[in-house]
């Protein structure tokens, strides 16, 4: 089967010995994702043949690195690639797949993969029309730099879908990675997107606005996230070992509409993002502690309706 062969191709070299070579990959878009991509698959001998990006000196950074050649031209390292992983912000993908088709960079049994949660698989479109395999491969994690030391993705789930053979290989990529893999076909991607960055992105909002209203205290922001990160892992220790809503805890939790009403009066005094903040969040809150059957019905219509003004 072709997909065994392009995994792994056992080769005879001078000496007669056998040796596994790895597919070849090439990288689109050296940035967070692409250069962590790149270090993973490195570190795990498959063999980088290019990269390219926007400018000159993101692809060169990464690919000096590798000692591997860099472009501003994704067809050049296209052409001689088994797998591409297309890892440019979301909004560029479609332009620069449909570049790459128009410069003949695709053929068939490629794979190519893009690494966005919310988009689906029509963005590769022109690669599948050139004959290529492709697939969403988007590791569910956050990557903050172009950081390639202790690149390791143990743990991460990665989000597949597209064609069976892409999802297959997908598979034992994110399993060789150390990760897992979960299938979130196309009608489900928006969805499955949001919630992430619910949990990612909107978590760093929650710090954000604490160490706000720590610092209007006098608090330092660099304090204030020491003092905040024991409760920020003793919330997610319970979750894990609670799970939701029983790691609740808390006034909303508890019914305790008055000292949620005094949060309130405080909060209008300290900014109207933060005020706006707790009352959205403490709403959603609120039916959580239902479902815990921590708080009587009258209790909750009261917090909502204070949560409400
Ligand atoms: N960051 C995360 O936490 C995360 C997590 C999961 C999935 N993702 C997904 O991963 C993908 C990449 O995100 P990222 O955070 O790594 O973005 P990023 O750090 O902004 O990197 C994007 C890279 O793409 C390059 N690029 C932009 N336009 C290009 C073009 N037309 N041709 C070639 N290269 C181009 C940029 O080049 P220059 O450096 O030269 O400008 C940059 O190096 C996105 O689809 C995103 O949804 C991100």
């Amino acid at each position: 089967m072709f997909f065994c062969f392009l995994y792994q191709l056992k080769a005879v070299n001078t000496e007669g010995e056998i040796y596994i070579a790895k597919a070849k990959i090439a990288i689109v878009g050296a940035g967070k994702v692409g250069s962590r991509l790149a270090a993973a698959l490195q570190s795990l001998d498959y063999q980088l043949v290019g990269v390219a990006s926007r400018t000159e000196p993101s692809s060169a950074l990464l690919g000096r690195k590798y000692g591997i050649p860099w472009t501003t031209k994704p067809v050049e390292v296209c052409k001689q690639a088994e797998i591409i992983f297309i890892t440019t912000p979301d909004r560029s993908i479609g332009d620069v797949v449909k570049q790459i088709a128009k410069a003949q960079g695709f053929k068939a049994g490629q794979y190519v993969y893009h690494a966005c949660g919310a988009l689906t698989t029509n963005v590769l479109e022109p690669a599948k029309n050139c004959g290529a395999l492709t697939g969403s491969f988007h590791p569910l994690q956050t990557f903050a730099t172009n950081e390639t030391e202790n690149a390791s993705l143990t743990g991460t789930f990665f989000a597949l879908d597209g064609d069976k053979q892409a999802v297959e290989l997908g598979r034992k990529l994110a399993t060789e990675l150390g990760g897992q893999w979960l299938l979130v076909p196309a009608q489900q991607r928006a969805v499955y997107h949001a919630a992430a960055c619910i949990v990612s992105n909107y978590l760093v909002s929650l710090v954000d606005c604490a160490t706000h209203l720590y610092k209007q205290m006098g608090i330092s922001d660099s304090n204030a996230i020491s003092a905040l990160l024991p409760l920020i892992t003793g919330t997610l220790n319970n979750i894990v070992q609670f799970g939701t809503p029983h790691a609740l805890t808390g006034p909303v939790s508890r019914g305790d509409v008055s000292t949620v009403t005094n949060h309130l009066a405080a909060l209008e005094q300290c900014g109207e993002r933060e005020l706006q903040l707790y009352k959205s969040v403490g709403l959603y809150t609120t039916t959580l502690a239902l479902e815990k059957k921590s708080l009587t019905a009258s209790q909750a219509k009261e917090l909502l309706e204070v949560l409400q003004k």
